[in-house]
């Protein structure tokens, strides 16, 4: 296959090209991305001279742009998003324009195109908090963020492209996920950046909020399965059954980086903080996949890799980060 990956050089997304290549050597990948603050072509420089890996710099709402882009390959696999809750707290109208109308302009030119897979990257957070069990695929969307309100957005657009058009996509809806070349904005890598220089690592509200921790490469893995085996017109959720609250997180991520628990500084919450997310995820794993690494593990590779790659973390802290950081944590 000839594959078209979108936002390709963000975290997720670069993983993904990785595990792509590594996983089909017949396979050949497009990365089509924009380069936002969040899109960093370093997390790929170990395939960029790969033959069957090319970089085209570009915008998903930009309609010509996408055309020719999806005019060469034979699927779509949809990261691009601005994806920071936070963010989209202070100005929605970025993942307003990538997060929905990006999305149209891409479902526009593979239905004119006649692609048969495409798979949409979205979230577990398209249906907001969950006190106890777990989100089935079939439950209704009631997003509460800005930035999962965009989210689904889009996978209405796309429900609209199937009973309108009758051209259906598959859509991923994942857990949190952490690893290497994560934006160090996101809890896990801004936590154990802070921690590496002894810096206070600012906790939201009780720290009792609860996430369901998806190891980077189990989510490609899951994203994998769907574009070889899922169905189009189907929804599926990923989740990697190990959740727990940002206050256990909090405490591992010290005793990993060998950090007192002194530098646990409680701030004010996040305005509208989803309590706990959970997805079923039976659908998904009788495609055959299963999340292979368990948090403890995967928190503990994740530490080592940000250790290891001081470089490429401390560029992007030195940069217009400084400023993103005082706004944010500053009077908080
Ligand atoms: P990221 O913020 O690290 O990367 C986003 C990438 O998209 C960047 O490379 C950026 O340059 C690119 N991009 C942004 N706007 C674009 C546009 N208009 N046109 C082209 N490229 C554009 O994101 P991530 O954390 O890797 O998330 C990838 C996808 O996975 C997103 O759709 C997100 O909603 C979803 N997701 C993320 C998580 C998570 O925990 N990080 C969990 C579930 C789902
Ligand atoms: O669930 C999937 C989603 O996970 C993705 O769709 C999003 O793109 C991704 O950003 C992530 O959203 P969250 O809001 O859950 O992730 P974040 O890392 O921002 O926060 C995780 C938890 O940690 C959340 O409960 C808020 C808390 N937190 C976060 C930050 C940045 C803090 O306590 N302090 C912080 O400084």
């Amino acid at each position: 296959m000839r594959i078209l990956v979108t936002g390709g050089a963000g975290f997720i997304g670069s993983n993904c090209i990785r595990f792509l290549l590594q996983s089909h050597p017949e396979d050949s990948v497009v990365n089509f991305d924009k380069l936002t603050y969040a899109g960093n072509l370093e997390n790929l420089a170990d395939v960029a001279d790969d033959p069957r890996y090319s970089f085209l710099r570009g915008d998903i709402c930009d309609e010509s742009a996408v055309e020719q882009a999806v005019g060469a390959v034979d699927a779509v696999v949809n990261f691009a998003a601005e994806t920071h809750v936070d963010r989209s707290i202070q100005h929605a109208a970025a993942f307003i324009d990538t997060d929905i109308k990006g999305l149209y302009v891409l479902l526009e030119a593979a239905r004119a195109k006649g692609i048969e897979r495409f798979v949409h990257i979205s979230t577990d957070e398209v249906y907001g908090s969950i006190e106890k069990g777990s989100f089935k695929e079939t439950d209704p969307l009631n997003p509460s963020s800005p930035y999962s309100a965009s989210k689904a957005g889009g996978e209405l657009m796309a429900k609209s492209f199937e009973r309108t058009f009758g051209y259906k996509i598959m859509i991923t809806r994942g857990s949190n996920t952490y690893g290497p070349y994560q934006y160090p904005e996101k809890v896990v890598p801004l936590f154990i950046t802070n921690a590496l220089d002894d810096l206070p690592l600012p906790l939201y509200g009780d720290g009792l909020n609860v996430r369901d921790w998806l190891y980077v490469e189990d989510h490609c893995s899951g994203i994998d399965a769907v574009l070889r085996k899922g169905r189009p017109g189907e929804a599926y959720n990923l989740g990697a059954d190990q959740e727990r609250t940002n206050l256990e997180l909090t405490k591992r991520i010290l005793a990993l980086t060998g950090k007192g628990e002194d530098l646990i500084k409680r701030v004010t919450d996040r305005p509208g903080h989803d309590r706990r997310y959970s997805v079923d995820s039976a659908k998904a794993r009788s495609l055959g996949w299963r999340p292979q690494v368990a948090f403890e593990e995967g928190l503990a590779r994740t530490v080592a890799w940000y250790r290891e790659n001081e470089a490429w973390w401390r560029k992007i802290k030195d940069g217009s980060y400084r400023e993103y950081y005082r706004q944010m944590y500053g009077n908080r």
